[in-house]
């Protein structure tokens, strides 16, 4: 891990689980008898969706198949059939694989191992720990959503989750943090923590039962934390566009109705200078210094523009072609403008139009 060491005690679990004993879920499904089989379903289906959702699906799954030999013994097509609506269908493929090969290689018995378990189609190793801790009486180990949630903010970990490193120290602070006994309420109770408490977005720290100990309470970082998914650096495009003026007026085009500013008015638009210069002169305009670049940033890339002032010749000033208009720079005119467009309009009524004067700010007019 890089950046400052986070104070890394065990969160103090005797608390979380009287926590739980008042605050936590007692009544799911799945609670009751709970068996490896009957977790690991429960596990599967709660993997990408919410308890209110699953509970219905969960019932009517275990109406029909009550055992693991049910289950493995079912065409795939009746095990998706219940699967309709859930999503993630590889789920259920996984499921039905996992429990012909129980059936076929172990006797029908979950094993007891995290190994072994994590080595079956659709289990990882938080659905692993979360079938030996709730399922089989063993110190079975989790880190969800849920639970990572709680962690982040509980050790203030200002990094994302998802990297290597990151998710790594996790899993230390997890295990760390797990007791040796009432695993399995204690397991429940930092899912529950995460789900009903320590929510992502209204998170409610007067109902904590870790407020005092909290990081990212303590350094007022709790709706800054857990970090999220760091945007992929987006690509770069890079455009020159002519700002072809003459007498308080410049040159516009209308955009594509497709495409990126569809139908709004901008300046004309090249990929290189030659094409700019090429255009410019067919319109008898005289390119002069490019500005500096400037970027605009889009969802999915950055647009780089670089702006070519160009002095229009006088005698050219006719009404131009269709999809071009002079657009008079004291605002005069609405239209809709693109808003880098408008900045760079502003930029040249600054330039060029207002007599430059050290201790005097211009007055905007666009
Ligand atoms: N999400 C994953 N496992 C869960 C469980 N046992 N109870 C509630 N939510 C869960």
């Amino acid at each position: 891990m890089t950046g400052p060491m986070t104070d890394t005690r065990p969160l103090d679990s005797a608390t979380v689980l009287d926590w739980f004993r008042q605050h936590g879920r007692h009544d799911l499904p799945w609670q009751a008898d709970a068996t490896p089989y009957r977790v690991w379903v429960s596990e599967i289906m709660l993997q990408q969706t919410q308890v209110s959702t699953v509970i219905a699906y969960y019932q009517r799954f275990m109406q029909r198949f009550p055992y693991l030999q049910m289950l493995a013994a079912a065409p795939v097509d009746e095990v998706l059939h219940l699967w309709t609506g859930l999503g993630y269908y590889a789920r259920a493929r996984n499921l039905h694989k996992t429990a012909q090969l129980l059936c076929q290689a172990h006797a029908g018995e979950f094993p007891g191992s995290l190994e072994a378990l994590e080595a079956l189609p659709g289990i990882g190793r938080s659905t692993a720990g979360a079938i030996l801790s709730l399922g089989m009486g063993q110190r079975g180990v989790i880190l969800d959503g849920n639970v990572k949630r709680v962690l982040c903010r509980y050790y203030a970990i200002n990094r994302w989750a998802g990297e290597t490193n990151t998710l790594k120290h996790l899993w230390q602070l997890a295990e760390l943090s797990t007791p040796a006994t009432n695993v399995a309420h204690y397991t429940q109770a930092m899912m529950d923590l995460g789900a009903t408490v320590c929510t992502r977005s209204k998170p409610d720290c007067t109902r904590c039962p870790l407020r005092s100990d909290c990081q990212a309470l303590a350094n007022n970082q709790v709706s800054s934390l857990p970090v999220s998914k760091p945007r992929k650096t987006l690509p770069v495009r890079q455009i020159y566009m002519l700002l072809c003026h003459q007498q308080h007026q410049v040159l516009l085009q209308q955009r594509p109705d497709k495409g990126i500013w569809g139908g709004l008015w901008s300046l004309p638009e090249f990929s290189d200078m030659d094409t700019l210069q090429a255009w410019a002169s067919i319109h008898h305009a005289r390119p002069e210094q490019n500005w500096p670049v400037t970027r605009h940033t889009f969802s999915h890339f950055h647009l780089d523009i670089t702006p070519v002032p160009a002095i229009a010749n006088a005698v050219h000033i006719a009404e131009p072609q269709p999809g071009l208009c002079w657009y008079p720079l004291d605002h005069s005119v609405k239209l809709g403008l693109a808003a880098p467009v408008k900045k760079l309009l502003q930029q040249l009524y600054d330039d060029r139009l207002i007599p430059r004067s050290p201790d005097k700010h211009s007055t905007s007019l666009l």
